[in-house]
């Protein structure tokens, strides 16, 4: 599909057939050769593809995409780091949204992407932080494209269950190459208040008042008001405002 053009995203693209972990298989690689930026591997199956909390990230082989980019965003302060994140969700977002046009494409904060309140991507960012900021950063997407069903991800869904359509794997990529591109723009130009907005705008129930969970097990009536620049959530409760680091607040699904 020529819509998608990106000039620097996935411009040096590994195409693997199977791999443990393509973000895994960068990190190795990067330990003795120093590779491009914005070098992209994807593969056709990995066998211990790795998702959040060291989840093991479910994907039947040759269904989805599961990639991992390499970025060196050395000009980014740390105190500006998790904007990366947020730029990133925001790339998959357009994404997601460009093959479902019609679903309710949400970003789950910190970032998985959900349509109708079901996850069709987990993103898993690496950085390296040195002493004076960010040296390399891997990211690592996993969107489901066709896989229909899902054996230890119950709410999970994909492209195909959405749409009623499959979708080609490689056509993914390459529209995620280019909104990649055009939000790690924002990103090097330091245009952080344009990202806030794009994820703001598409954050997961924000101004919906529901109930939430403590990692103990206590329930928490809430409503998501902002994510702050540190990337934490911002919570109004009865109690007034509180802040939630990524693990200390539980969303409960609403489907079954
Ligand atoms: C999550 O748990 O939500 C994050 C999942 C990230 C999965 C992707 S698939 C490509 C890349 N390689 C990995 O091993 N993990 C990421």
């Amino acid at each position: 599909m020529s819509t998608f053009e990106a000039a620097f995203i996935g411009r040096n693209h590994i195409e693997l057939k199977s791999i443990d972990s393509t973000n895994s298989y960068l990190s190795s690689r990067l330990q003795y050769e120093r590779l491009p930026e914005f070098t992209s591997v994807s593969a056709w199956e990995q066998s211990n593809g790795k998702g959040q909390r060291k989840n093991v990230w479910e994907s039947a082989p040759g269904a989805n995409l599961t990639i991992s980019y390499l970025f060196y965003p050395t000009a980014l302060s740390l105190s500006h780091l998790f904007f990366l994140n947020k730029a990133i969700a925001n790339a998959v977002l357009q994404t997601v949204s460009y093959f479902i046009p019609h679903g309710e494409n949400k970003i789950k904060w910190p970032n998985d992407i959900v349509v109708n309140g079901r996850k069709i991507c987990g993103i898993l960012i690496e950085n390296v932080l040195s002493a004076k900021g960010i040296s390399q950063c891997i990211v690592g997407i996993g969107i489901n494209v066709n896989q229909t069903e899902f054996e230890f991800a119950p709410h999970a869904t994909s492209m195909a269950l959405e749409i009623k359509k499959k979708v080609l794997v490689d056509t993914v990529r390459l529209a995620l190459n280019f909104y990649l591109e055009q939000e790690y723009d924002f990103v090097l130009s330091q245009s952080f208040e344009k990202i806030q907005e794009t994820y703001l705008e598409n954050l997961y129930r924000k101004n919906e008042w529901t109930m939430y969970k403590t990692p103990e097990g206590n329930d928490l009536y809430g409503c998501i008001s902002s994510v702050d620049s540190k990337g934490f959530l911002v919570m109004q409760t009865d109690n007034g405002e509180m802040k939630f680091a990524n693990k200390e607040i539980v969303f409960i699904s609403k489907n079954r």
